[in-house]
């Protein structure tokens, strides 16, 4: 097959993902790429794009030979609040230029990641169904929402393979997340390693659906390494980890950190959680191309610490 691009490569995702994909398809099979330059060398081809440059991504595609495509490449859910208008335009102008790259050239296989943030106020809470009532109040989620629509729309009108899953909130520690609702997650590690203290933006109770990224890159490739005939939604896949609130994910880290203390003062951001899901119903997943996670909250959690050099009970 032809080589892999990935866009927004060196954001939280893609900078793991990229490793998984060099061991998948090989090192010189895989191009990165993103609209800055990476701060430290990376292992292949690195390629300067903005994604909002339909004519340069296709020149890209010709130039490298390009089958296959990961845009990670968006604004997103607490960031987008700050800027709207910018934020709904490259969440879509990057979507449909992906979309349209497909349709006119050799490429042929899209990953574009939705989000739990497609749901809303009206979305049932608890183990929130692939199909119910959705109207996101974010613009993050109306791009979502809206980007679903144009991949099954042209994975329907011009048989473009396109895929994708509703990621949950990720946790990592290779790299830091990059302005969503639920990034305190990752922020709480640092801080609790660093200073025993930290202070979250959410009320304590507030429960969200979360995923650790190994699983979250294990999804992705499984999704996209399934047969055809197995990928039966062409708008985006429901996709479950575990789910926690901030004073449960504390409690865990104190039977590690007995030290470590907590505040908890909500900002803008509040809103935008109470209106996702507290838990995601991924059967569709687990039916058709098998999804299985492997992390819970104490694993994850154990695993977190101690790869941020930290020692554990
Ligand atoms: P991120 O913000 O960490 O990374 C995005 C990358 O895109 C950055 O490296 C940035 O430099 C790059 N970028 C920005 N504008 C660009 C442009 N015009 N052209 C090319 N590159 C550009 O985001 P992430 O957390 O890695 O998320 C990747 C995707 O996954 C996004 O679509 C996001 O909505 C989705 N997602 C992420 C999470 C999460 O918790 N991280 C959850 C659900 C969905
Ligand atoms: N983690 C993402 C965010 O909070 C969910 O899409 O924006």
């Amino acid at each position: 097959m032809g080589k892999t691009l990935v866009i927004g490569a060196l954001g939280q995702i893609g900078s793991e993902l990229l490793d998984a994909l060099y061991e998948l398809r090989g090192v010189d099979q895989v191009i990165a790429s993103d609209i800055r330059f990476p701060s430290s060398p990376i292992k292949g081809t690195f390629e300067k794009l903005d994604i909002m440059d339909r004519e340069a991504l296709i020149a890209l595609i010709h130039q490298h030979d390009i089958e296959e495509v990961y845009n990670l490449a968006a604004i997103l859910s607490a960031k987008g609040e700050k800027n709207p208008l910018f934020a709904w335009e490259l969440n879509m102008t990057g979507l449909i230029n992906t979309l349209e790259a497909a349709r006119t050239t050799s490429l042929s296989r899209i990953f574009w990641p939705s989000s739990i943030a497609v749901f809303g106020p009206n979305s049932p809470r608890d183990m929130t169904p692939q199909f119910c009532p959705m109207d996101p109040s974010t613009v993050y989620g109306i791009s979502k929402l809206a980007g679903e629509r144009w991949c099954e729309y042209y994975a329907l009108k011009y048989g473009v393979d396109v895929r994708s899953l509703r990621y949950p909130g990720l946790i990592s520690y290779k790299s830091l997340p990059g302005g969503g609702t639920t990034d305190y997650a990752v922020d709480i590690f640092h801080e609790a390693i660093k200073h025993a203290q930290y202070t979250v933006y959410l009320s304590a109770d507030t429960s969200l659906p979360m995923m650790y990224m190994p699983d979250a890159i294990n999804a992705t490739l499984s999704l996209m390494e399934a047969p055809v005939e197995q990928i039966k939604l062409r708008s985006s896949y429901n996709l479950a980890g575990f789910s926690f609130s901030p004073s449960e994910l504390v409690a865990e880290i104190q039977q590690h950190l007995p030290a470590f203390t907590c505040d908890y003062v909500p900002d803008f951001r509040q809103a935008i959680a109470d209106s996702w899901p507290d838990s995601i119903d991924d059967a569709r997943a687990r039916e058709d191309w098998g999804w299985k996670p492997t992390f819970d909250l104490a694993k994850m959690t154990q695993d977190m610490l101690a790869n941020l050099k930290v020692g554990t009970v």
